[in-house]
């Protein structure tokens, strides 16, 4: 985006100030402003960006059950809970929910927005937890995937990640939505 270039110039009497436009100047997009993103924790007030961002990526979430407002209220005050988003210029652009049980660290929700993917910011994401984590001591980082998710298995393979093709995910479920 251009936009013009002021000037101010002060006028012989002091009475004034005069804006001389001049050229134009470049303005960088967001998407281009890569560099300047920053990683903060999660909070409250950010429930309706990460649905939101949820949404603009398609990621499959329970809004009526453990990704309900309530619920990710309560994530949100426990101890063992993660929960950091990426911003560019205050606009939420990554997700990341990662919680851990003493023994291993999960990763969960991760995600990016369409026109920020492919520049580091997931990578960012889930480096910053598992340097959390391995302050805590934990040493196993884990995540569950969907084998439809052929691109996030990609993307956690590309990480170093070992995918289990011999283990099977087991759940009991209290409420069908939980
Ligand atoms: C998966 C996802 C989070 C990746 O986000 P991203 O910001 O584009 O990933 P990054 O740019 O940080 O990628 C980091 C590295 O992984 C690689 N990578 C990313 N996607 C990849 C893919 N599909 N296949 C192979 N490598 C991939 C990148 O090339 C990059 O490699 P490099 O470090 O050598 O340059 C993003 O595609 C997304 O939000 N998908 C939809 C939601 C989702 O499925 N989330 C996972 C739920 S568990």
């Amino acid at each position: 985006m251009g936009l013009p270039r002021l000037h101010f110039v002060q006028s012989r009497n002091d009475r004034c100030f005069i804006i001389v436009m001049n050229k134009t100047m470049k303005m960088k997009s967001p998407e281009k402003d890569i560099e300047n993103v920053v990683i903060k924790k999660l909070t409250t007030d950010d429930y309706d960006s990460m649905i939101e961002l949820w949404d603009d990526v398609g990621l499959p979430y329970k809004p009526h059950g453990r990704d309900s407002r309530e619920s990710i209220k309560y994530q949100l005050q426990q101890p063992t809970s993660i929960y950091l988003a990426a911003y560019i210029w205050n606009k939420m652009i990554g997700v990341i929910c990662a919680t851990h049980d003493g023994r291993k660290g999960w990763i969960n929700r991760l995600a990016v927005l369409p026109n920020y993917q492919k520049r580091g910011i997931a990578k960012r994401l889930v480096s910053e937890v598992e340097n959390r984590f391995y302050k805590l001591g934990i040493r196993i980082y884990a995540c569950l995937i969907e084998n439809w998710n052929t691109v996030s298995m990609e993307f956690f393979e590309h990480l170093g990640y070992k995918t289990y093709k011999d283990i099977f995910y087991l759940t009991k479920r209290i409420e069908p939505e939980i």
